[in-house]
């Protein structure tokens, strides 16, 4: 499947004119305190495959899970019955305090033990399987003992969670770290591989190394071409993998972004006929 990260500007005339598109992926915490946006979440959700992808569900915080915020995404998470239920390999709350940012851990055997006591407390009080996704990466921690791919492996191994590997993310990261995103790909483990993203970003000078650039996870441009080139890779490495289109800032014509998703599909099917070719 390829599909769009619906957001509410698009709500009402996806539920109108139900354009051809094979899934949709929704942040539930734009619904909670919004019934009518709920109404057509609802009737868009039995049309469509839907996946949840929560943006405030802290694993990565040193502190407790939020299990309150937990259970009210259940209650719309059980209304919406989703196909996929993801979340950020991140942190993003402090002292109770909800920042607004996807923040970074460090890659430990502690931060590892917090993270999968957190995924394991998000998938008991979900009552379902809760896929982590790869972030965005500008800085690295000097106490990182393993690389990011091992990290998410671990996680899903111990856990049973699969991974949502935001190929963008793979890409962009990559740049800023200096590491070859495919060979990362080639470290993730195919089984674990729930979910793609596909997302714009935006260079910009960096700030710390005059003259270099830095890509910003931006989510506000069209899919860069090495990104169609590497979730190409991702495609053949992982299979039939279901993806998402996200775009969440200048947001564009609900068609653009369909587009976007059509070129998704076309990729895959492409990428997966050379692949078994090549087989054969
Ligand atoms: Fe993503």
């Amino acid at each position: 499947m390829a599909g769009i990260g619906l957001r509410l500007p698009h709500l009402m005339e996806i539920a109108a004119t139900c354009p051809p598109v094979e899934w949709v992926e929704i942040h539930p915490e734009n619904f909670l305190a919004n019934p009518h946006a709920t109404e057509l979440l609802l009737e868009v959700s039995r049309r469509y495959p839907v996946s949840v992808h929560t943006v405030g569900i802290s694993i990565g915080s040193a502190e407790e899970i939020d299990l309150e915020h937990v259970n009210r995404l259940r209650r719309l998470v059980d209304a919406v019955d989703p196909v996929l239920v993801s979340g950020h390999l991140a942190w993003s709350t402090h002292g109770g305090a909800y920042l607004n940012d996807l923040l970074p851990l460090p890659y430990t055997a502690e931060a590892l033990r917090v993270a999968t006591d957190h995924v394991r407390q998000v998938q008991d009080a979900l009552g379902r399987e809760y896929l982590i996704e790869n972030p965005s990466t500008y800085v690295g921690f000097s106490t990182s003992t393993m690389g990011e791919a091992e990290f998410l492996s671990e996680l899903a191994a111990r856990t049973g969670c699969r991974i949502l590997c935001d190929v963008s993310n793979v890409h962009l990261s990559g740049h800023n770290m200096g590491y070859d995103p495919y060979e990362f790909l080639d470290r993730l483990p195919p089984g674990a591989i729930g979910e793609l993203h596909l997302g714009g970003f935006t260079p910009e000078d960096d700030d710390a190394s005059p003259g270099a650039e830095l890509l910003v996870d931006t989510h506000a441009t069209p899919i860069a071409e090495p990104v169609w080139q590497l979730y190409a890779h991702a495609l053949r490495r992982f299979g039939a993998v279901p993806t998402i289109v996200e775009w969440d800032n200048d947001l564009p014509p609900l068609a653009t972004l369909l587009q976007e998703a059509s070129r998704a599909g076309a990729v895959r099917d492409q990428a997966l006929e050379s692949h078994h070719a090549a087989a054969r």
